[in-house]
């Protein structure tokens, strides 16, 4: 017997600047961003740390689930890669999405922001 991923157990899928992913399903967002080649920063991926955060917007959220109650502290508008799965399509640039994090694991946008 052959087992093979229906269309619909196709979560969703990552669009970034590098390409067009299939999200796996049960993957977080991070697992997601580092299988397919993307620099991103973490450290604890349960939630603690908050390096992981991406701003985004009313609309990607939508395409998010939150599979984990962040500890760390968030603005309004930014999730933890480490703590939700992508369930439609996404696109996101995480390395504009992804503020600087200082010495005290604060985080301080770019200047440009
Ligand atoms: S890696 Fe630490 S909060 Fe996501």
């Amino acid at each position: 017997m052959t087992l093979t991923a229906s269309v619909s157990d196709q979560p969703g899928w990552l669009i970034t600047p590098l390409g067009r992913f299939a999200v796996r399903p049960g993957e977080t967002l991070l697992a997601t961003l580092l299988r397919t080649g993307h620099v991103v920063e973490y450290q604890c991926r349960s939630g603690y740390c908050g390096a992981c955060r991406q701003r985004v917007s009313a609309q990607q959220r939508q395409a998010l689930t939150m599979i984990a109650s962040p500890l760390a502290c968030l603005a309004g508008d930014e999730i933890l890669a480490c703590c939700c799965r992508i369930t439609a399509s996404l696109a996101l640039d995480p390395a504009a999405s992804s503020p600087a994090i200082s010495l005290n694991g604060c985080p301080r946008w770019h200047l440009s922001d």
